[in-house]
């Protein structure tokens, strides 16, 4: 959702600010812009639709200059137009301005800005509307003042003034073509980055648009503005007080967020698995104690057995794998679990005890409804934990304490391995919590064998995907498809509707396989496959009911299964996908797998654009 890159240095801006945007394509959006100052005034471009359109524009009518700033907009308020595109001017046309977030009462601002001076307003957006504010301020605030060094302390307090005045959020950068070598960021709800070079420094909306050039980075806080030159930076409040913040390094590398030779972000993902469900639970299995260590939680052994109730919350794939976590933990550990979307569950009054713990499950970490359901549970008291993959995102760092996935980067629009180190992680938790109260040695070791053989399991799975890749082109006609599993492959079942959905713009549902019969099966008809998930555990013969009543109808029948379930299965599918045996807990991290390549090799079948799926956003920054 909505990208910036800033930059100012020595190099020419141009291409360090579209190579950044090219890097920040992965979070979503419909139009991309730039501003680079060159000389006295501010050249700009921009364009509705994708950034190699805009390269375009640049390479016809190249902009030149030592610093500017960048945008990708994902429509919010107006439609997605060049005019709408940032960057955004003020009334002089001297000051340019990106905007990631939502300014609620922009309206309201226009009206009174038009009740006090003449504007001009060429888009529909809440942005120009903001430029138009701080560029008035600044201009009445820089009359006759000749000093230049006045000049950027003037255009900070522009923006402080501005922003003072604005409901919503926002990310923030900003250059004025009468103050040279100079871009003002800010940040409220929407993420900003500083990254610090060698006589350059950029802003970013995360740090894979910047990591190429440099893996310092200053992660700003909500209520935080920053003014930043090629040699220096200064950080202060929306108050007006200085910050103080320390530069961290950068996890990854440029070269973790290369495609490799992989043709989508998406299938290097997907066989990234092994390692980075491997890399979930590195260093937090005791074999000796037969439990979980998960030092990061913050809380003491008594803390822990004190627990009475947990909440899982989370938005889209990560609130699937909340799912099964609550099947787990319940299971693992007897203690009473729910899952909360996290866009209702801050707006509702949910009965929370005491001894209440929720779990904000995001691997982002940026995820505005998911920091919106934290930062509710945290105003009312819960302590509150992170599951988070982006290291230093808002949501770990406004948590108690948390797990983080350590998953590397995932670009690829549709979640996947982000997914299964969230199981990974939640499965830990629950036998942590399990091993404290009732759950004995032997099951406690059995779950913790069962976790260590995944990697290898995983492996010899994606070892099928040719076969997986037969099936799904077998059904490029289908015109939908429904999924359906029991008990923790219910999760599973939701979860490749979702990555279906997502990626092939298909019409799929998941169900509860018993729900077929109250409803769903009067969509069963020859052309929208079933998919059913069914290991060969204690509910197989459930299932089997459930396939044979879809069967009855003519429906096309897909089932992804275990070896001793396909043998049960023959003659009874129409196509089997098969997953390797293992225990029960984990097995939703199988299951998973093949439906994400199935997914993806059905979306590839009908030429979509995987790793940027339509209308989607990888980070929903947004309510
Ligand atoms: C968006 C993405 C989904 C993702 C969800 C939650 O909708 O398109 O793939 O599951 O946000 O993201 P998070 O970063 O909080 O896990």
């Amino acid at each position: 959702m909505c990208g910036i890159v800033g930059y100012v240095g020595r190099a020419e801006a141009g291409p360090i600010l579209l190579d950044g945007l090219r890097r920040l394509e992965y979070r979503g959006y419909d139009s991309a812009g730039v501003a680079i100052v060159d000389g006295d005034h501010v050249e700009t471009r921009k364009c509705a639709g994708r950034i190699a359109g805009l390269s375009k524009l640049m390479a016809e009518d190249p902009a030149a200059g030592t610093y500017g700033i960048s945008h990708t907009r994902w429509a919010t308020h107006g439609k997605p137009t060049d005019q709408n595109a940032h960057p955004h001017f003020d009334e002089s046309g001297k000051l340019a301005l990106v905007h990631n977030g939502v300014i609620e009462n922009y309206a309201q601002i226009r009206e009174t800005l038009l009740q006090e001076s003449e504007h001009h307003f060429k888009s529909e957006t809440d942005t120009e509307v903001l430029a138009h504010l701080v560029g008035k301020i600044y201009d009445d605030s820089a009359k006759g003042v000749t000093d230049p060094r006045r000049h950027k302390a003037l255009l900070v307090e522009a923006l402080r003034s501005a922003l003072q005045q604005v409901i919503g959020t926002y990310g923030i950068a900003m250059v004025h073509a009468d103050i040279p070598d100079f871009i003002v960021g800010a940040r409220r709800g929407s993420p900003l980055v500083l990254g610090v070079g060698k006589d350059e420094n950029f802003l970013a909306s995360d740090v894979s648009a910047i990591v190429a050039y440099t893996r310092d980075a200053v992660y700003l806080n909500d209520f935080d503005l920053v003014a930043v030159e090629r040699d220096k930076f200064e950080i202060s409040s929306l108050a007006g007080e200085r910050g103080n913040h320390s530069i961290s390094k950068v996890e990854f590398t440029a070269e973790d967020i290369k495609k490799g030779d992989y043709p989508h972000y998406m299938l290097k993902e997907i066989f990234e698995q092994p390692g980075s469900v491997c890399d979930a639970m590195r260093g937090r299995l005791s074999l000796e104690e037969c439990t979980a260590k998960l030092g990061g939680l913050n809380m003491t052994p008594a803390q822990l057995r004190d627990v009475g109730r947990i909440v899982l919350t989370g938005c889209g794939t990560a609130l699937h794998a909340g799912m099964v976590g609550e099947y787990l933990i319940e299971q693992l550990a007897q203690v009473p679990t729910e899952v909360e979307y996290a866009s209702e569950f801050r707006h509702r009054n949910t009965p929370m005890t005491r001894d209440t713990l929720v779990f904000a499950i995001s691997q982002s970490g940026e995820t505005a409804d998911t920091l919106g359901a934290l930062r509710e549970s945290q105003r009312k008291g819960y302590r509150t934990l992170g599951v988070c993959n982006n290291v230093a995102s808002t949501i770990a760092r406004e948590s108690d304490g948390g797990v983080y996935m350590h998953a590397g980067p995932e670009i690829g629009v549709a979640a996947t391995k982000s997914f299964t180190s969230q199981v990974v992680i939640l499965t830990l938790i629950g036998l942590l919590l399990g091993r404290m109260r009732h759950l004995s040695t032997a099951e406690g070791t059995c779950i913790i064998e069962a976790l260590e053989a995944l990697p290898e399991k995983i492996e010899q799975l994606l070892k099928t995907s040719d076969q997986i890749k037969a099936v799904a082109q077998k059904y490029v006609d289908a015109t939908g498809m429904l999924f359906f599993g029991r008990q923790l492959n219910f999760p599973i079942a939701l979860e490749a509707a979702l990555k279906l959905k997502e990626i092939t713009y298909l019409y799929a549902e998941g169900h509860p396989s018993a729900e077929l019969k109250h409803g769903v099966i009067a969509l069963v008809k020859p052309e929208l496959p079933s998919v059913f998930i069914v290991p060969d555990d204690a509910v197989f013969s459930k299932n089997l009911n459930n396939i044979e009543q879809v069967r009855a109808r003519k429906g096309p029948i897909i089932a992804v299964t275990t070896e001793s379930g396909a043998a049960k299965l023959k003659g009874i599918a129409d196509d089997l996908i098969l997953v390797p045996d293992a225990d029960d807990a984990v097995m939703p991290v199988l299951t998973v797998i093949p439906l994400q390549l199935f997914a993806y090799h059905l979306a590839v079948a009908l030429g979509r654009d995987v790793d940027k799926p339509r209308n989607l956003a990888k980070s929903v920054t947004v309510e």
